[in-house]
């Protein structure tokens, strides 16, 4: 029998692709997800990719019941991987207590449930944002949380708090992947990112510009000190983040971790620029859109890219995929949304704008 594996927010954006690699590495997993930020058509699509059914079950974190009566159903879960969370910077600052109530409150639930029904680990989504702006690049694991400009931000510092905690004991045991920016969408033009509304992130504000649903892009401030003087980050194409996780499932499942708390830097270790994400794009695709410079977005940070060196040592993970490729799935993704390319007559690709 495959492993089961409990997927939290299996249906958003990396948690998707996830299944997808989980399922490709031998794992079964069982999808939960609410529905918040993500829809059950990507289900259909998921099913596509993979040429089989998986289990799904609507069901919200936050309900204790439900959540209780899923590891009664479920008494064979072998690990779980904790996607569900609220993930706008912007929105946190509006509605922290919502963040805290989704990532916070949600996770203890979650540990609780994990404790009582004696499931051994947890693989933790957590981010680049807990270090803030390092005084040192590339960042190491090593480097100290740094000032979370969101509540956003805090919770994934508090969550990482949370579970150093729980893991002290000897049964649980945590791996945290530190994403950087993850970006791109599967192979296949099936399953990307889809965010609510007007897109906050970088890439899905340009797919959306460049597919004529947006008038212009605005690249939030030139005067960084960076070559071009616009901000740096490390993005991560979602299907090598996909990868990071049943790296460190694996190791976990297979009793390999050497502390029962690990923490893992998961991006490619180069830095580009918004300016050169532009370029990427524009060259792969053979697409030229609008955009303009305006004043710097509050609480954004000037440059960040990681150190992998834990990751390929001890996980034996590396990025594989390029900018270049990044930039292409990213797009594919979007013009079949625009095309209403679908899995299904009654599920519309194309259905949260
Ligand atoms: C933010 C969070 C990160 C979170 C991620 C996903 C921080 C510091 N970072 O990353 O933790 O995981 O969102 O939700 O909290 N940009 C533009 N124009 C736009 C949008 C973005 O120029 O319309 C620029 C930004 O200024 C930044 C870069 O593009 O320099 C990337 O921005 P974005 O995709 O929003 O990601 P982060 O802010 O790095």
């Amino acid at each position: 029998m495959k492993p089961l594996i409990l997927v939290t927010g299996g249906l958003g954006y990396i948690g998707s692709h996830t299944v997808i690699e989980l399922a490709q590495s031998g794992y079964e997993p069982l999808i939960i997800d609410n529905l918040s930020n993500s829809s059950y058509s990507v289900l259909h699509r998921l099913e596509t990719i993979a040429g089989k059914p998986f289990i799904f079950e609507k069901i919200d974190l936050n309900d204790q019941a439900a959540m209780k009566n899923l590891f009664v159903r479920y008494p064979d879960i072998r690990g779980v991987i904790h996607f569900a969370a609220s993930k706008a910077v912007g929105e946190s600052i509006e509605k922290p207590l919502l963040y805290y109530r989704n990532n916070v409150s949600a996770l203890v639930n979650l540990l609780e449930l994990i404790e009582a029904n004696e499931v051994s680990g947890m693989i933790f989504s957590s981010s680049c944002t807990v270090y803030g702006q390092p005084d040192e690049l590339p960042v190491t694991e090593r480097m100290p949380f740094g000032n979370a400009s969101s509540p956003y931000g805090k919770t994934k510092q508090i969550g990482e708090q949370i579970l150093r905690d729980a893991s002290s004991d000897k049964t649980f045991r945590c791996i945290a992947l530190r994403y950087f920016n993850p970006i791109g969408a599967h192979e296949s033009g099936l399953i990307g990112e889809l965010p609510n509304g007007i897109p906050s992130n970088l890439v899905p504000f340009i797919t959306q510009t460049a597919a004529g649903l947006r008038e212009k892009l605005r690249v939030f401030g030139n005067d960084y000190n960076t070559p071009d003087g616009t901000a740096i980050r490390d993005y991560i194409h979602v299907m090598d983040l996909a990868a990071a996780h049943v790296a460190a499932l694996s190791r976990q499942l297979l009793g390999k971790q050497a502390v029962n708390y690990e923490v893992f830097n998961i991006g490619t270790g180069q830095g580009f620029t918004v300016l050169q994400l532009i370029e990427a794009f524009e060259r792969v695709n053979g697409i030229s859109f609008p955009y303009e410079i305006v004043d710097r977005r509050p609480g954004d940070i000037e440059k960040i890219f990681a150190d992998t060196t834990l990751a390929s040592d001890v996980l034996q993970w590396r990025a594989k995929r390029s900018l270049d490729d990044m930039m292409h799935t990213a797009w594919q993704w979007q013009q079949n949304l625009m095309a209403g390319k679908t899995t299904s007559t009654t599920q519309p690709l194309y259905e949260k704008i």
